[in-house]
């Protein structure tokens, strides 16, 4: 596995790679890899003659007193993990090559970025869209390959892609859980066992949702109740939001169907967890 942490290098080294005829899929990632990261990469690998690995923790997505600094991060474990998977390429570049001083330029996605994320963390999507679009042109993928435990992300990169006529096709994975249910996440390493424990419940009210789907509920706002019960009930959990909304305009729904999402971001202690699961099974 090379790694290569000079914009100028990756972009020449993929430009060459097509030119030789050759595939790029890419994984874009800010690192400390877990299960889902990997299961990108296994996938990835799967599509693309060339799988290149990108770790970045990205300052431009974290807003002020978010945790840019303190974020997670461990390149030589992630690059064994990254070799094991068999990627080709790990870009690790630093934030002065990505944003070199006198840096002005960003992409907004309007309206899908207003709600939910969007709107407990002003600038999010803005600082994400802009560094996709940064390591699309850098990395010049054919395919790339984001999770879905980001589900407001996914929407907002395959709604940029559309509106700007990147040639990439977007590859949306399914989120890989624990065991016990709780998401994967690099931020999960912030919990205390305890809180960890509390965490569990996210999952449960997605599970418990969709069972109550299945028993013939369609209403919104009475699943939306119950659901905030049992987070409310929980000591060291204050929840941020918690909607069911269409798959494609993430604006709110009255009635659960195919295409209806819940989707939920609570604080357990400091730590700020997402997670979302369709309502409905479409099979
Ligand atoms: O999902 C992530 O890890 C990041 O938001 C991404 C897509 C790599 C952009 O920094």
């Amino acid at each position: 596995m090379e790694l290569i942490t000079s914009v100028e290098q990756m972009q020449r080294r993929c430009l060459d790679e097509r030119q030789a005829g050759n595939t790029i899929s890419f994984v874009p990632t800010m690192g400390f890899l877990h299960q889902g990261h990997l299961s990108l990469l296994e996938e990835g690998r799967e599509r693309g003659d060339l799988l290149v690995l990108s770790i970045f923790v990205n300052p431009a997505q974290f807003g002020v007193g978010e945790d840019f600094e303190e974020y997670p991060r461990d390149l030589q474990q992630d690059s064994r993990l990254a070799e094991q998977c068999g990627v080709d390429i790990l870009f690790a570049p630093e934030v002065k090559q990505m944003y070199p001083a006198g840096y002005a330029c960003y992409v907004d996605v309007e309206r899908i970025t207003e709600p939910l994320c969007g709107a407990s963390r002003p600038g999010h999507f803005r600082g994400v869209s802009t560094v996709v679009n940064k390591l699309f042109n850098i990395v010049q993928p054919h395919v790339a390959l984001f999770g879905c435990k980001d589900f407001q992300q996914l929407a907002v990169i395959r709604q940029m892609v559309s509106d700007l006529n990147m040639p990439v096709e977007i590859i949306g994975m399914p989120i890989v859980r624990e065991p016990d249910g709780l998401a994967m996440s690099s931020r999960n390493v912030y919990l205390t066992p305890e809180q960890r424990l509390q965490a569990l419940t996210l999952s449960a009210v997605l599970t418990q949702s969709r069972d109550r789907v299945r028993a013939g509920e369609r209403d919104a706002k009475t699943l939306l109740a119950a659901a905030r019960k049992q987070i409310d009930a929980l000591p060291d959990a204050r929840l941020d939001y918690l909607q069911i909304c269409h798959q494609h305009s993430l604006e709110e729904v009255a009635n659960v169907d195919e295409d209806s999402v819940m989707l939920l971001a609570v604080f357990v202690g400091d730590t700020r967890l997402i997670d979302n699961s369709y309502l409905l099974d479409v099979s």
